[in-house]
């Protein structure tokens, strides 16, 4: 550990560099929020700062806000930003979130903070995505991480039977008190991938399970905005 505040991360960087790798990243989105959008809104730590970066801004009276998760949801709140249920919005102009591993073709990995389910709906409805990011999310191969899974808490051991005969290795999600839970009340797996398979191979053999709801895997036409240590890329 060096002198200063923060905790060593991988890549020698410290936590508060990557937390300003983050804020970077999100302060940069949000010159592509206009005041009359309607906006969907990710989760994680990079959205947190987004999130900020939106409340300090004066013009977004007229700004709507429709949120992955309860945590954003209330987060935006807090930052006095007008938040919106899905059921009152009849378009997405855009949608910002953060990754959790992204390749050179923008195959991405999702679901770090389980709210993959509500970011995917969103996501897909959404007239532009830009995923925002520290330059540590960009891998060349992403099937090396494990991919969140959501699904139905009965059908936990159905699920992890078969997927574990097909090859994968699967992890239940806990949390300090137990099983995590979704905003949807459903279980996450962080499932291995096979080395035979590609992250879309194992996607499409996952969503013919009975049980799967969702996995983390995007594949979208999205904007990247990369923040590195020298500069932020837009790609
Ligand atoms: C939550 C997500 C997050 O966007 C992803 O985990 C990235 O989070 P962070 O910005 O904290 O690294 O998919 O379900």
């Amino acid at each position: 550990m060096s002198c200063c505040s923060g905790i060593s991360i991988p890549g020698h960087m410290l936590m508060s560099e990557l937390e300003e790798l983050k804020r970077r990243s999100a302060q940069r989105a949000a010159a592509y929020v206009h005041d009359h959008m309607v906006l969907g809104l990710g989760t994680g730590s990079t959205v947190r700062w987004l999130i900020e970066e939106l409340g300090r801004q004066k013009d977004r009276q007229q700004l709507q806000i429709v949120s992955s998760s309860l945590f954003s949801k209330k987060r935006a709140e807090q930052a006095g930003l007008w938040v919106v249920e899905p059921d009152v919005i009849d378009h997405i102009d855009l949608v910002i979130d953060g990754v959790d591993q992204i390749n050179p073709r923008k195959q991405v990995i999702k679901g770090g903070g389980g709210a993959l389910v509500r970011e995917k709906i969103l996501a897909e409805e959404a007239k532009q995505v830009i995923w925002i990011m520290d330059t540590s999310k960009r891998v060349e191969t992403i099937e090396d991480y494990a991919l969140p899974v959501e699904i139905v808490p009965f059908s936990r051991s159905f699920v992890q039977r078969k997927l574990e005969h097909l090859g994968y290795a699967v992890k239940l999600r806990m949390r300090r008190d137990g099983t995590f839970l979704t905003d949807n009340q459903n279980y996450i797996l962080d499932v291995s991938i096979p080395a035979s398979h590609t992250i879309q191979d194992a996607h499409e053999e996952l969503m013919h399970i009975a049980g799967v709801v969702e996995t983390g895997y995007f594949h979208l036409d999205a904007m990247c905005i990369t923040a590195g240590m020298t500069e932020v890329a837009l790609w």
